[in-house]
């Protein structure tokens, strides 16, 4: 069942929304060469504390941190370290999430460290691309298959792949709720969206194949073949106009 939310809920999830995008508005001017992933985690713990809220990850099925931080091959669920730093060229994934009055937001997103190679700068805009794309699609009458599908064609038309393994997902007093958001499918299909509903889109994208392992640390999903990935999410609601972003930070439109 796909829990409907009304416009008060709505608007609370936009402030926990927007408490995400304040994060990543101010986490993406630490990233450079050298920067550690657990000072990173030590921002965002601060951040917590300083806006009063919840992490929405950490203690989640036992995961150990506010952030994934995933790089190049990780695909997502990275876990922050002290013994890793990013270096020059490096796409680093941050996937970050509160609680806020008992709401959920939930976003990510892969910044370049440095200036990256070419395919990499390619797969992070085919990315970027995929979930602008699926978002559009976000809008009353249409079907969940047509967010799938726009994120499939975007990527694989710009010749990457997406994961099958690991989808996007509806979210309000929890984290995941239903429905399961693929990035894959076909248009026309699945329940139809309405007014109120709340999901999480997030386009994972393979420069390789799609297939994925998970590493003997039990979280960090990487490509099998090694190629490197990209990973964007906004929480989005379903309006009668058509979508809202929840996960921008205040002052942004919408
Ligand atoms: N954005 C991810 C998700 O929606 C974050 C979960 S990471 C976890 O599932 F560590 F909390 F599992
Ligand atoms: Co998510």
């Amino acid at each position: 069942m796909i829990i409907v939310k009304s416009p008060q809920e709505v608007e609370a999830m936009r402030h926990a929304g927007a408490i995400v995008g304040q994060f990543f508005e101010e986490v993406r001017d630490l990233i450079r060469p050298g920067v550690t992933t657990w000072s990173l985690e030590e921002f965002a713990d601060r951040f917590i504390a300083r806006h009063g809220v919840r992490s929405a990850f950490k203690g989640y099925m036992g995961y150990p941190a506010h952030l994934c931080t995933s790089i190049n091959e990780e695909v997502v669920h990275g876990i922050p370290s002290r013994e890793r730093a990013v270096r020059e060229g490096d796409l680093l994934s941050i996937d970050f999430g509160v609680v806020r009055d008992g709401f959920y937001g939930d976003s990510a997103f892969t910044f370049p460290v440095g200036k990256t190679d070419e395919l990499s700068a390619r797969l992070l805009s085919a990315t970027r691309r995929s979930l602008a794309a699926a978002i559009q699609e976000a809008r009353p009458g249409n079907r969940l298959g047509d967010i799938s599908a726009a994120v499939q064609a975007t990527a694989e038309s710009a010749g990457f792949s997406v994961v099958r393994d690991f989808v996007g997902h509806g979210i309000g007093r929890s984290m995941h709720e239903e429905p399961q958001v693929p990035n894959f499918g076909k248009r026309g299909t699945g329940p139809k969206l309405t007014p109120g509903m709340i999901l999480a889109i997030e386009p994972m994208v393979n420069a390789g194949g799609f297939g994925v392992e998970v590493l003997a640390d039990g979280w960090t999903v990487v490509t099998r073949d090694r190629s490197r990935s990209a990973h964007f999410e906004h929480t989005v609601a379903i309006t009668a106009e058509g979508f809202r972003i929840l996960s921008l930070p205040l002052g942004n439109i919408g």
